[in-house]
């Protein structure tokens, strides 16, 4: 069911790789509220992918760029903007990767020309995306911007890896740029700090099965789904959320205000002798 949310709004959004992609469900149902918008991706990520398939369901744009990659990014925002007719209203960064976890490089022997690239992809491109569009102009006044975050940025979780320091970074480029595009422009900027999910980046993180289950057991709601995230980018892309900005706002069905539930302690109990020596 649409509540017209975004009516006449026009959008960007970075991320969707497949049908699992969150990003792919906020395009979905942005379209179903009434936005037009344009996707994009790596030229790598288009061939391996199914992004047209998404352009063509909901009459968006395609364009390609890296979001590492400022003249990439300044050449997206100009077209987008000839493209939708107008500047945006709600921007998504929703994108993350990491190749010490791809190549199963441990937090105590990360190669660092890969951490540089962790940082550059999953946070330092959220401030290239910030900044270019500050530079063009190319957000309208009370416009929304959202990327996508994990509770790793403020508590360790095994195998989450270099990706814990990107979010933490993440989360303060998004207050150190919502100071000033909400002081100059009246522009917000929040993160979504989401439960974990199932989808390309989250099945690379190490034992994410377990993680997910663990994550389900501990949070009174259970675990916040890529449908009910994309519900979520919508409300916070509406005008009716216009004075939330610089926060980074838990998607986690309670998960982050939880030391231990009773359905995690049943599965620690039934482990407890098995698992003694545990490190
Ligand atoms: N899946 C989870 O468990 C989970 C939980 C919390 C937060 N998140 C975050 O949600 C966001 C979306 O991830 P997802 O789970 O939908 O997985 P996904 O793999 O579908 O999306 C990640 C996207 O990042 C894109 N990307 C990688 N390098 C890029 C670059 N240089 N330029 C532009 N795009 C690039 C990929 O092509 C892909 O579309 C990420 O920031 C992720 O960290 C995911």
């Amino acid at each position: 069911m649409s509540h017209n949310l975004l009516e006449g709004k026009r959008g960007l959004i970075f991320g969707a790789l497949n049908e699992s992609s969150i990003a792919w469900k906020v395009a979905e149902l942005a379209h179903q509220e009434g936005a037009n918008f344009v996707l994009t991706n790596t030229p790598v990520a288009m061939r391996m992918g199914t992004i047209d398939e998404l352009a063509a369901r909901t009459g968006s744009f395609v364009i390609p760029a890296d979001a590492t990659n400022v003249a990439d990014l300044e050449r997206l925002v100009k077209e987008g903007m000839e493209k939708l007719g107008g500047k945006f209203d709600f921007v998504l960064h929703s994108i993350g990767m990491s190749p010490n976890v791809r190549k199963g490089r441990t937090y105590d022997d990360l190669d660092y020309d890969y951490f540089d690239k962790t940082l550059d992809i999953s946070a330092i491109s959220f401030h290239k995306i910030l900044q270019v569009c500050w530079k063009l102009d190319a957000i309208n006044e009370w416009g929304s911007v959202l990327a996508l975050s994990y509770i790793a940025a403020q508590r360790t979780l095994y195998g989450y890896n270099d990706m814990a320091d990107a979010k933490a970074l993440l989360e303060s480029i998004s207050r150190s740029f919502g100071y000033i595009y909400g002081r100059e422009r009246r522009v917000r900027i929040n993160t979504i700090s989401q439960s974990p999910t199932m989808t390309t980046a989250g099945s690379g993180v190490m034992g994410f099965d377990a993680l997910l289950d663990f994550a389900d057991r501990m949070s009174p709601l259970g675990n916040a789904s890529a449908d009910e995230c994309a519900s979520f980018c919508i409300t916070m892309f509406s005008d009716l959320t216009r004075k939330i900005t610089m926060q980074n706002l838990f998607h986690d069905g309670g998960f982050s205000s939880m030391g231990m539930s009773n359905r995690a302690m049943a599965v620690y109990n039934k482990n407890l002798e098995e698992c003694k020596d545990c490190k």
